[in-house]
């Protein structure tokens, strides 16, 4: 099988291509990636040589580069998103043309070149946010996004299930809760504050700290993935979340204290704009029908995640002073 994966240079992306090689031997993959200031090449070092394997620079903007890639690919796995919420406050417009407008290439590519299976990566965040009581989101709760990011990702989902009820497009999407693993770009709140931290800066906790998030090890997201396109029904969604809801606070301690830092080492700031309260995941629906249920659990999957960060720190030293940017030119020559 040959897939076509777009924004394999970022986060989630890159840990799926190592994901796949490793377990599916005989596929192929492309990967189509813009290298934004959020994709980096040096996440995926040691696959490059692999014969499996083959990187494209380019944006998922460009219809015809998308049609030729479309038209040999088996499946596409559509990660490439602008994905940072404080991003799209301060200027949304790349998150209408990426995620909204890249959208609707691929899958206009991918009807015109014989129905490709599509699988479409999306979050949680396109349900709006939730009340300490509220039950968790899942497949029915109805759309209600609250930032351009959100909203951003929430137009790209209808787009995707307009072309499966209109033309029959063969897809399936994924609503998943907030990740956190390895090659996480040190904007997020997770590799931000390790990284703050390893460096003797402060931690910046928006706001009262007690907003919630259900954390997923983004090992447990694409295990998931694979489930889907395996299993999953044609025209389905599936959320997929890690059981794991916490406090920021929560988090900054814990980090705090595997690094062993103290609580003067948090700084609040003022509070993200619109900053949604709680996110959580009902994922029922991927456990009946695929089997699936996150495996790695919180307390073991963050400290490893700091250990990780510890243990990389010229990988995120390297995107910290910018340096990650000259590593494509160097390797595939300027283009
Ligand atoms: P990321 O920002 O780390 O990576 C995005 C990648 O897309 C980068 O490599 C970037 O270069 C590439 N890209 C951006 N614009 C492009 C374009 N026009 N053409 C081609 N490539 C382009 O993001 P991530 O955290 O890995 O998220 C991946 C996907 O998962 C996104 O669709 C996001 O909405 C979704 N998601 C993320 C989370 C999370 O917690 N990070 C949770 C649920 C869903
Ligand atoms: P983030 O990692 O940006 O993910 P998202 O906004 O998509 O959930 O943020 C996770 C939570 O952490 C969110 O409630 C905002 C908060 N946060 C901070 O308190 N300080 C920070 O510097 C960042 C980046 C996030």
């Amino acid at each position: 099988m040959k897939l076509l994966i777009t924004g394999g240079a970022g986060f989630i992306g890159s840990n799926f291509i190592h994901y796949w090689l490793k377990n599916h031997q005989e596929d192929k993959i492309i990967n189509l990636d813009l290298l934004t200031y959020a994709g980096n090449l040096e996440n995926l070092k040691d696959v490059e040589q692999n014969s499996n394997y083959k990187f494209i620079k380019g944006d998922i903007g460009d219809a015809n580069l998308v049609n030729d890639l479309v038209k040999e690919a088996d499946v596409i796995v559509h990660f490439a998103a602008e994905s940072h919420v404080d991003r799209s406050i301060m200027d949304a417009k790349s998150f209408v043309d990426t995620n909204v407008l890249g959208t609707f290439n691929l899958l206009e590519a991918a009807k015109n070149n014989g129905k490709k299976r599509f699988h479409h990566i999306s979050t949680d965040e396109v349900f709006g946010a939730l009340k300490s009581d509220d039950p968790a989101f899942n497949e029915q709760t109805p759309y209600s996004p609250r930032s351009p990011y959100a909203a951003s990702k929430a137009s790209s989902d209808h787009l995707v299930r307009a072309y499966f009820h209109t033309f029959s497009l063969p897809i399936t999407i994924s609503n998943c809760s907030n990740n956190y693993g390895p090659y996480q770009f040190p904007e997020k709140l997770i590799p931000l504050f390790v990284t703050n931290l390893l460096e003797g800066k402060k931690v910046p906790v928006y706001g009262d700290g007690m907003q919630i998030r259900d954390w997923i090890h983004v090992d447990d997201h694409n295990r998931g993935v694979d489930l889907i396109l395996q299993k999953g029904k044609i025209g389905e969604t599936y959320c997929l979340g890690g059981n794991s809801e916490k406090t920021n606070m929560e988090i900054t301690k814990l980090i705090l204290g595997y690094l062993g830092q103290g609580e003067e080492m948090i700084e609040y700031v003022k509070d993200r704009p619109g900053h949604d309260r709680r996110y959580a995941i009902d994922f029922s629906k991927a456990k009946e029908e695929l089997g699936w249920e996150p495996l790695i659990g919180f307390e073991d999957g963050i400290k490893k995640t700091v250990e990780w960060y510890k243990n990389n720190q010229e990988w995120w030293q390297r995107i910290k002073s910018g340096e990650y940017l000259e590593y494509y030119k160097k390797q595939y020559g300027e283009k």
